[in-house]
């Protein structure tokens, strides 16, 4: 089924339904609005919560399925996007079959349906990525970086939705957990320690480090760790995990051959007013001023790409240290989702400054691309 159209594989009365729900406006939700919400999970918020998004979901899915039909450079007939168009209309069609929800028992239902969407969508990144590949291999090579913008931005609003739609189930399935972790709202942390989640993101890069090259330079990390503000810890950890992979990547392969003690990462966490700004730095040997504009793209990496048509997209839990060329811009996404920012600035032939702005008042609204 994967591999035909979607005017084929579904029904007419659903490609409609489609086409008429992507037409809709969408509506955000504020990390603060989500705390305030989800700090009181009675039986009645649930609802209310199920009911918006019985709404809300189909129109994001919709939209995205739209899209997918309608890729430049023949990207939309690759196996890969047949199949995660696929996905999303497979989500959509049981959003839409879903009946009103109007008691406890109907929103316990449709819980576990959106749950079994979400796990559903696990792969999307991985497989869009091998989509990408897939056509990157077809393609005229003279037509590379620049004339991909179209592409890179459609990754770019597709990704960021994608954000949006886990947050929004991801918080409202979290919202039943009848023991919640201290401090914790669904996936908010109204409490979280930057320099600790940055510290647990380290290691973690550090373990795959050492895995791949059998050491991992120091990371020292400088900020006052009982310092805290509401942010979601999973995104926070992803975006520094992805940071300092890059630049112990960066340092291990500059004094690989060198006697010389790889020179230690430093992340330093100040707390302004607006923003808490996490800057991770590197003497990895920095990035060439001509290769800037490209490192955010998700067809730019100097690795050696894991990503293969027979790789087991099933299991998704392999880490590498460096290869998709998807750490950097999704990293930003993220950033950018509660209203951050994330800007590299490198000094070629010395290192790397990564700077990753997080909004503090998490009061602006949810980008709906
Ligand atoms: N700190 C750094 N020092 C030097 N080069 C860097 C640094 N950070 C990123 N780069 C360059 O930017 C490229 C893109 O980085 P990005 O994290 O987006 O992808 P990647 O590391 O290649 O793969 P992955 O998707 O596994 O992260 C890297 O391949 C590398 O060439
Ligand atoms: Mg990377």
């Amino acid at each position: 089924m994967a591999l035909k159209k979607a005017c084929e594989a579904f029904s007419k009365g659903l490609m409609e339904e489609v086409h008429k729900w992507g037409c809709m406006k969408q509506n955000g939700v504020s990390l603060r609005y989500m705390m305030k919400f989800g700090s009181r999970p009675t039986d009645r918020n649930l609802l209310i919560s199920a009911q918006f998004l019985h709404k809300e979901l189909p129109i994001r899915i919709a939209r995205r399925a739209i899209e997918l039909e309608n890729l430049p450079y023949g990207l939309s007939d690759k196996p890969a996007v047949l199949k995660v168009r696929d996905w999303y209309l497979d989500s959509f069609r049981d959003l839409r079959s879903f009946p009103e929800i109007k008691n406890t028992n109907d929103e316990n239902d449709f819980t576990q349906m959106i749950k079994a969407i979400k796990v559903r969508h696990n792969n999307v990144v991985p497989m869009m990525a091998l989509g990408v590949q897939q056509l990157k291999q077809g393609i005229d090579p003279k037509i590379v970086h620049e004339d991909l913008d179209e592409i890179h931005q459609f990754l770019d609003r597709f990704y960021m939705s994608r954000i949006g739609i886990r947050m929004l189930i991801g918080q409202h399935v979290e919202l039943h957990n009848p023991n919640p972790a201290p401090h914790c709202v669904g996936y908010i942390h109204t409490k979280m320690s930057p320099v600790e989640v940055a510290q647990c993101a380290s290691e973690d890069s550090r373990a795959i480090c050492c895995r791949e090259y059998g050491s991992a330079p120091e990371v020292i990390i400088f900020g006052d760790p009982s310092f805290t503000f509401p942010y979601v810890p999973t995104h926070l950890h992803l975006m520094v995990f992805e940071l300092v992979k890059n630049s112990l990547r960066a340092v291990q392969e500059r004094f690989l051959d060198s006697d010389k003690v790889a020179p230690p990462i430093r992340i330093v966490v100040a707390e302004g007013i607006e923003d808490v700004t996490i800057k991770v730095s590197d003497e990895g040997g920095g990035i060439a001023r001509s290769g800037l504009p490209k490192i955010f793209t998700y067809l730019y990496s100097t690795a050696r790409n894991p990503l293969t048509e027979n790789s087991d997209l099933g299991t998704g839990d392999v880490v590498t240290m460096a290869g998709y060329g998807y750490g950097l811009p999704i990293s930003r996404l993220y950033a950018q989702y509660f209203g951050g920012d994330l800007q590299i600035i490198s000094m070629e032939g010395y290192g790397t400054d990564a700077y990753l702005h997080l909004s503090r008042l998490g009061d602006s609204q949810e980008p709906l691309p």
